[in-house]
């Protein structure tokens, strides 16, 4: 069965589809603590020199594959190569995407069920009790389910509309909510007395603070923040047209996501400094550190406090479901094409089998012995395994194989868009493709696996 590829409709489209996959969890709550634990402004500094040298080259990576193989990921790589083994790179990569969807509904879930929490004032408590909020609700045999389900639902409902009508769409519309409610936040967070020790501390850098650690976990959240190496920017790439220009998309795409991630930063340290907490926190930031934050810093306001609170967890769920609309893609699109099924049966499958790995990542939460690997939760071992193993991998195998394997010519003509556009920046793409990503790969690898 033949089947007609669609585009995306338009540039804003393809650009906002993009960035709605690249801006996510990582923007809003992984980079802020990242920044927290790393000493702020170094962090930021480090961080932005690996989006250029790092993020956006193998971002380029994925667009010509993607655009050149018009495909699903798997079929993408095999087109490309020489030897269909490469074809198995590509396969990885959506598994990788796959498996991620699981976990990353998850926790998607949870920022759905703190929109109520903070509308309804459940929030309003002691810092103890809102810790064991959390703790109870994140590790309860149902509620958490109920809204992985939820989420991969609307994410389904997305999905089954195609890549116009329901991916496209859906990012020109959650997008710019995304945004104006973020500024929204970051107007309040500023306003508070006290914020400005918090962009001080987010933009005036503090040298001393400089070492290969805050390096490496800067070259592993560009990568994570840029959804690299997961299948999405090459599933989406795949609807790109022949004019599109690469290179700009690319890097508007990276401007965007960066401009979120401060933003976030911008809405999280002035608060966070205004009641004196110290935002390096690690992942309960978002569900335990900021509720707090919240009450405390609009103590006088509660109203107030409550819209922003509210306001947050919305933009926050915009964000997951963006990223998760991807994720999804990228196993729909395989299935798609692979199976040679409808569009809406492929889309069930995803749907159902994330459905159940999400239950049990959620049931795992809560220690249940029988999710339980080597002492690590379900989820813990997805987040390990997708994140540390596969992304690594698949990212080091993608430099290889265009820096190496595909003839320059091929590589050029998808840069160029067959020559028409200009080549300079093809021989440092090239020099960054072929050494500089690998080398730097293979050094996050082996940090987060403690051998350096
Ligand atoms: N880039 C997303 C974020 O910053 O939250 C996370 C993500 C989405 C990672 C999609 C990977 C992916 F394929």
């Amino acid at each position: 069965m033949s089947k007609e590829r669609v585009n995306f409709g338009s540039k804003l489209g393809m650009v906002l589809a993009t960035a709605g996959s690249a801006v996510g969890l990582g923007n809003v709550w992984r980079f802020p603590y990242m920044t927290g634990q790393n000493g702020g402004a170094v962090f930021i500094m480090g961080y932005i020199g690996c989006v250029v040298l790092l993020g956006l080259p193998c971002m380029m990576s994925e667009f010509i594959i993607g655009r050149h193989g018009a495909a699903n990921t798997g079929r993408a790589y095999g087109k490309m190569g020489t030897h269909s083994l490469w074809r198995l790179v590509g396969c990885m990569s959506v598994l990788t995407g796959f498996l991620i969807t699981g976990y990353y509904a998850v926790v998607s879930g949870w920022c759905l069920q703190y929109i109520f929490s903070s509308a309804f004032g459940e929030l309003n408590g002691n810092p103890t009790y809102i810790t064991e909020y959390f703790k109870d609700f994140s590790s309860a045999p149902l509620q958490p389910v109920i809204w992985t389900v939820a989420i991969l639902a609307m994410t389904h409902f997305v999905i089954i509309h195609g890549v116009r009508s329901g991916i496209e769409r859906a990012s020109k519309i959650m997008m710019p909510l995304l945004f104006i409610l973020l500024l929204v936040v970051v107007v309040g967070s500023c306003m508070l007395p006290g914020a400005g020790r918090g962009i001080e501390f987010l933009f005036r850098p503090d040298f001393s603070k400089l070492d290969s650690n805050m390096f490496l976990a800067a070259m592993g959240q560009s990568f994570y923040s840029l959804s690299i190496g997961m299948g999405c920017i090459c599933t989406f790439a795949s609807y790109f047209s022949r004019q599109a220009n690469l290179m700009k998309s690319a890097v508007n795409i990276v401007l965007i996501d960066s401009l979120i991630a401060i933003l976030a930063g911008l809405m999280i340290f002035p608060a966070a400094f205004s009641v004196g907490v110290n935002p390096d926190s690690g992942p309960s930031l978002i569900f335990i550190t900021l509720p707090n934050v919240f009450r405390e810093a609009f103590a006088s306001m509660p109203i107030l406090g409550t819209i922003i609170a509210t306001g947050f967890y919305i933009l926050l769920s915009l964000a997951a479901l963006t990223s998760l609309i991807s994720l999804h893609e990228v196993s729909t699109a395989f299935f798609y094409e692979e199976l040679h099924t409808t569009r809406k049966k492929a889309a069930t499958i995803v749907t159902v089998s994330c459905c159940i790995m999400g239950a049990f990542c959620s049931l795992s939460i809560g220690g249940r012995d029988w999710l339980m690997i080597g002492g690590k939760s379900l989820f813990d071992v997805f987040d390990f395994v997708t994140g540390q193993i596969f992304l690594p991998i698949v990212g080091f195998l993608t430099c290889l194989f265009l820096g190496w394997v595909v003839p320059r010519k091929t590589v050029k003509d998808e840069f160029t868009n067959w020559g028409t556009l200009r080549s300079t920046l093809f021989g440092v793409y090239m020099v960054l493709i072929r050494y500089v990503c690998p080398v730097c790969i293979v050094a996050i690898f082996l940090n987060q696996l403690g051998v350096i």
